[in-house]
């Protein structure tokens, strides 16, 4: 694990990720309870339950990648699936908001839809186990929006303030909507996509976790089809 970090050639992350293991006691979190939410999702909008799951595919192999125990990558794989739970909740012009990269931040329909991570994590919140440890699911999805530079939303959290968790969801959900065909995102091919991402490196996005995304470009055009061919075929199920 310590030795794949050392290929990032960062002291620093090994740092981060040394002390992560050392202070974790990890739990192994149900599958089928965040399977549960990922349907109650596909039901309701069938487009962002294979956006979850595609930026849970993302988030697990980039956490892989930056050598986290997998425990740990299952864990982001689950948080991708809920990430944008509190959007469900919203009226339908704000679920489809998410298709957008960027959202007028001073419309009445901007500030509703910037509450969605603090909907998703009140409602994860109420179970205990996801609130355990500092780097805990309930934190993930309330700071999904974070900046690495502080201007993201709710919070506006800088660079390691936010957690780790949210710091992967945030890339790896730009990143789907960046590579995804329209209506649902920008139809980029992957390598351009993150020929954009690095544009935002270390404004958005954690400098660390770009590199790490673009050493896993060729896992992630094989998966991304995999999950995204997987997802619509549970939505044709429904429809
Ligand atoms: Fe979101
Ligand atoms: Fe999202």
């Amino acid at each position: 694990m310590v030795k794949e970090a050392t290929l990032l050639g960062q002291d620093a992350s090994i740092q981060i990720i040394e002390s992560f293991v050392e202070n974790q006691n990890f739990i192994i979190y149900p599958k089928d309870f965040f399977e549960c939410f990922h349907y109650l999702i596909r039901f309701r909008n069938p487009n962002l339950y294979i956006h979850a799951s595609k930026v849970g595919i993302v988030s697990y192999l980039l956490a892989l990648k930056l050598g986290f125990p997998t425990k740990f990558a299952d864990l982001m794989q689950y948080a991708g699936w809920v990430h944008d739970l509190g959007l469900i909740f919203m009226p339908l012009n704000i679920q489809d908001s998410f298709l957008r990269i960027t959202l007028s931040q001073d419309s009445g329909w901007g500030r509703i839809y910037k509450l969605h991570p603090v909907v998703g994590a009140e409602i994860l919140g109420k179970v205990p186990a996801l609130n355990e440890t500092p780097e805990n699911l309930t934190c993930m999805i309330l700071y999904h929006h974070e900046n690495w530079d502080g201007t993201g939303f709710p919070n506006g959290l800088k660079g390691r303030e936010i957690p780790i968790g949210g710091r992967i969801l945030r890339i790896a959900d730009t990143f789907v909507r960046l590579v995804d065909s329209p209506p649902r995102g920008e139809g980029l091919g992957v390598k351009d996509a993150l020929f954009e991402i690095l544009k935002d490196s270390k404004k958005i996005f954690d400098p660390l976790l770009v590199s790490s995304m673009i050493e896993i470009e060729d896992t992630l055009l094989v998966w991304l089809d995999l999950v995204e061919k997987e997802a619509e075929k549970e939505v044709e199920k429904i429809h």
